[in-house]
């Protein structure tokens, strides 16, 4: 398939690289300039954001969510069939505070409503050393699984095949509205399940509890930080934290 990438962060290009893997054909942008891509380790064209979205079946946004609304102008000009996905997670320690989702409003929702039309949302629910290094064949036991949630069924399903074609189980999430269950603080996210495990998990969220679980995990790695003055502990340390406290 075709695909645009905006956003070369960790989750962007590692999805580049492993849809070149896998056979896609792939351009790579940065919102904020071609230049920004220097250096980076990603695969594909680099190519400018006005670029990244011609010729293409999906594109992938993979942008801090405050970023999203700069892009809108770039979003108009793509037409209906494209399917676009996002990864983003809200974290107002780093996107600043967005008082609609502050309020309730489903991350997804916000980013659909400055984008300007529905997004599909994937590639949220695991953290990108568990992207990176973590996907399997079809058939291993343990399969990790990601949550992905969209109001079009056969757009999601389209990006459930991928994902499940990049080395990852799937769980259908739902609609938009639904996607607050993949949220940062809830059991679905970022803890590394098995398919059978995030479809139990999706549906032990408790959406008030999320945001106040979702600053605890921030502030046990700040304080594991500062008492060791260095990040010392292992992905599997991370997991484990996100585990314990999203699941309290
Ligand atoms: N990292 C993870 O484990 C993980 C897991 C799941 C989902 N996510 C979510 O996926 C999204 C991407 O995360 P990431 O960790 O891959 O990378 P990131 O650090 O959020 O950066 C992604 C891209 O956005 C660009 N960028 C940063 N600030 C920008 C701004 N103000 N305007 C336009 N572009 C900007 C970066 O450019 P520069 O490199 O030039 O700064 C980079 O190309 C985020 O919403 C994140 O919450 C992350």
């Amino acid at each position: 398939m075709r695909f645009g990438i905006i956003g070369a962060g960790p989750i962007g290009s590692i999805i580049s690289k492993k849809l070149v893997k896998s056979g896609h054909d792939v351009k790579i942008a940065d919102a904020r300039g071609i230049e920004r891509l220097d250096g980076k380790e990603l695969a594909g064209r680099t190519v400018r954001v006005e670029d990244a979205i011609k010729n293409i079946e999906v594109l992938i946004i993979s942008l801090p969510i405050k970023a999203l609304p700069s892009i809108r102008n770039i979003i108009d000009q793509i037409g209906e069939e494209v399917i676009i996905v996002d990864t983003s997670n809200y974290y107002p320690y780093r996107d600043g505070i967005i008082e609609e989702i502050e309020n309730g409003m489903v991350e997804s929702i916000w980013v659909s409503n400055h984008l300007g039309r529905p997004v599909i949302k994937a590639f949220n629910n695991l953290l990108a050393y568990t992207l990176e290094n973590e996907g399997t064949a079809e058939d291993s036991s343990g399969r990790v699984a990601m949550a992905v949630a969209g109001n079009d069924p056969s757009q999601k399903q389209v990006v459930m095949d991928l994902v499940f074609e990049l080395g990852f189980d799937v769980v259908d999430s739902g609609s938009l509205n639904d996607s607050w269950r993949q949220q940062p603080g809830t059991p679905a996210y970022c803890t590394e399940l098995t398919k059978d495990e995030l479809t139990k998990a999706l549906k032990k969220a408790i959406k008030e509890n999320a945001p106040l679980l979702r600053d605890k995990v921030m502030e046990r790695f700040a304080k594991l930080f500062a008492e060791k003055n260095e990040v010392e502990f292992s992905h599997k340390d991370i997991v484990n934290i996100n585990r314990e406290i999203y699941n309290s």
